[in-house]
């Protein structure tokens, strides 16, 4: 059984699709959400779905470096092994990163290394692309950046505004993460260097 910790810092359909998706999975356990922003929909979410939450608001750290020791040490408490970011809008410090070599990995609404950053949809609209779609990743320490791990790709329609196209592509965020945390937590899914290890099931 792997643990698994979700960062979020909004609304958090991809940690809802991740709590039903993992339900009565043997291999996968989320233990705990933490959450850098306060009030955010995703506390509700998490103590509807029975699982533990924190928030750490960033605003009261003096530093990135302060406030991701205390979220190692937070994740750490609750025995957390592998993390998920799911709408988590911080860029993280070595001191994370180190604390999980190879173990974490982020979600976002495109076709990286296309759009990275904060309005990955609304760049998609911008720049007429009549594909678009999400990408997980491992992280490292760029914005964005990192290994990729799986996408999945939808159409841009006539009449798309960055709100229908969002949508469309959250459809596919939320099928895609569960997979891809079913995936490493039966084993098959891990970090070798800077490549993607995916071994067929057993
Ligand atoms: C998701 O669409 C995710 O891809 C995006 O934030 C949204 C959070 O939605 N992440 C990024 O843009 C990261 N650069 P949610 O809170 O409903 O899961």
């Amino acid at each position: 059984m792997i643990r698994f910790g979700v960062l979020a810092s909004g609304g958090g359909s991809n940690f809802q699709a991740l709590a039903d998706g993992l339900r009565g999975d043997s291999n996968a356990k989320l233990s705990v959400v933490v959450c850098n922003v306060p009030g955010a929909k995703v506390i509700d979410r998490a103590s509807a779905a029975g699982v533990p939450s924190v928030v750490l608001d960033h605003k009261t750290f003096t530093s990135r470096e302060a406030f991701d020791e205390k979220l190692v040490a937070t994740l750490k408490e609750h025995g957390v092994e592998w993390v998920c970011l799911a709408g988590y809008m911080r860029l993280v410090t070595p001191i994370f990163l180190r604390a999980f070599p190879g173990r974490v990995i982020n979600i976002h609404p495109a076709l990286l290394p296309a759009f990275p950053g904060m309005h990955g949809v609304r760049q998609a609209i911008n720049a007429g692309v009549k594909i678009a779609g999400c990408t997980i990743h491992f992280v490292d320490e760029g914005m964005d950046t990192g290994p990729i791990i799986a996408q999945a790709a939808v159409p841009v329609l006539p009449g798309d505004d960055e709100s229908k196209l969002g949508a469309r592509i959250q459809i596919e965020e939320h099928r895609l993460y569960v997979k891809v945390v079913k995936d490493i937590a039966a084993g098959r899914l891990s970090l070798e260097g800077r490549k993607v290890s995916l071994r067929d099931a057993l």
